[in-house]
């Protein structure tokens, strides 16, 4: 069985932040999201795996390397525009050709891994697989229903949704996918839809099973679900200290500090990871926060809230909670009268002020 992860697209939701990166590589607790997915793929045996790419394709190449620090043979795969999943599908059939595979949303993360489930499918007879999670939301998502256990309707961000189960980011597929695929017309937001590619493979009489997933899952295209995921990804680990902490500090509660960080004069409240050679110095880090690597947080409160490599945070009265600081950011007191603050903002950054 062969894997494939979608991480082409555009980020709109995470602007300004995806203006210049690709939202797949957006961190949660300092790993790009798109890392759990090959991480998950990698445990449920997967050897060789496709990813799809595009305008960002330079960024993911280069984060993702050959594939061999996970053993895995890595095949890039450029779609020619964010046409849709199932127009990703198609563009991936060359690689993919007669055999199994299981497809994986780049931004999305499932705590619970996917090893049972793969195995389930390739022991099985099902022509498709997919994975549903109750969510408050469904309008958002792809939404199946079912009666008794079979999926009898799926559609794609419905206006009134029938049911509160979304598609998750994660579906097994046979070969049987590119004939439905191409049977399909684009959507109304004029993309190629994995959700009426699956429906039409229902229509045509083949077999799709649906298993709802009871663990935790996460699709990160927006600012409130990556803080959510970086919470939940910090609450499963370890403590771990490899950086420096002087005897005026305390660290307490499940924080990972990486080789080279210093903290001086501070105080961390776990769940939190300091990334390398990040200096914290005078200041307090509260639960659920991820600092990258080469950060320097100098007089300055930070809670629940991810902040990416080499941003700067000194001299700040206030408190910094629920963000997201993108990198080289530097929010600093203004150095000079007159008292006034000096904003350099992206398009569609966004700044609470107290
Ligand atoms: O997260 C689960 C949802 O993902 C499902 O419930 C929906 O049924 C499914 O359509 C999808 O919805 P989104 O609107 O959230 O998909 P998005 O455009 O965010 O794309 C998902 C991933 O696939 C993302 O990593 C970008 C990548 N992608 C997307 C498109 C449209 C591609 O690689 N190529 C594409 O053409």
């Amino acid at each position: 069985m062969k894997g494939l992860i979608l991480s082409g697209g555009k980020g709109t939701r995470l602007r300004p932040l995806t203006y210049t990166r690709a939202k797949q590589l957006v961190p949660v607790a300092n790993k790009p999201v798109l890392f759990y997915g090959i991480e998950a793929m990698v445990d449920a045996g997967i050897k060789e795996l496709g990813i799809i790419v595009g305008d960002t394709k330079a960024e993911i190449m280069e984060a993702v390397g050959d594939g061999s620090r996970w053993g895995l043979k890595i095949t890039f795969i450029e779609q020619s525009a964010p046409l849709g999943l199932a127009h990703a599908v198609l563009t991936a059939e060359p690689y993919l050709r007669d055999e199994p595979f299981v497809m994986y949303l780049g931004d999305n993360l499932i705590l619970s891994g996917i090893r049972s489930l793969v195995d389930e499918f390739r022991n099985g007879s099902a022509n498709a697989q997919i994975l549903l999670a109750k969510v408050p939301n469904p309008e958002q998502f792809g939404v199946a229903e079912l009666v008794d256990n079979k999926v009898v309707k799926l559609v794609e961000k419905p206006t009134e949704p029938q049911s509160d189960l979304a598609l998750v980011g994660v579906y097994m597929f046979d070969k049987t996918i590119f004939q439905a695929a191409k049977r399909i017309h684009p959507s109304a937001r004029n993309e190629l839809e994995i959700t009426d590619a699956i429906q039409e493979l229902i229509n045509m009489g083949f077999q799709v099973d649906p298993h709802v997933v009871r663990g935790w899952w996460k699709d990160t295209g927006k600012l409130e679900d990556m803080l959510e995921a970086n919470r939940m990804v910090l609450d499963n680990q370890n403590s771990r200290i490899l950086g420096n902490v002087d005897q005026y500090s305390q660290i307490d509660h499940k924080v990972v500090l990486e080789d080279g960080a210093q903290v001086v004069r501070s105080t961390i409240r776990g769940p939190a990871i300091i990334g390398a050679e990040t200096q914290i110095i005078d200041s307090y880090i509260g639960p659920f926060t991820s600092i990258q690597h080469r950060c320097v947080i100098r007089k300055a409160e930070i809670e629940h809230s991810i902040i990416l490599e080499q941003a700067m945070i000194e001299n700040i009265a206030g408190r910094i909670e629920d963000s997201l600081i993108g990198r080289f950011v530097e929010v600093i007191k203004s150095p000079c009268k007159p008292r006034a603050f000096r904003l350099v903002l992206g398009d569609r950054s966004v700044v609470g002020m107290l």
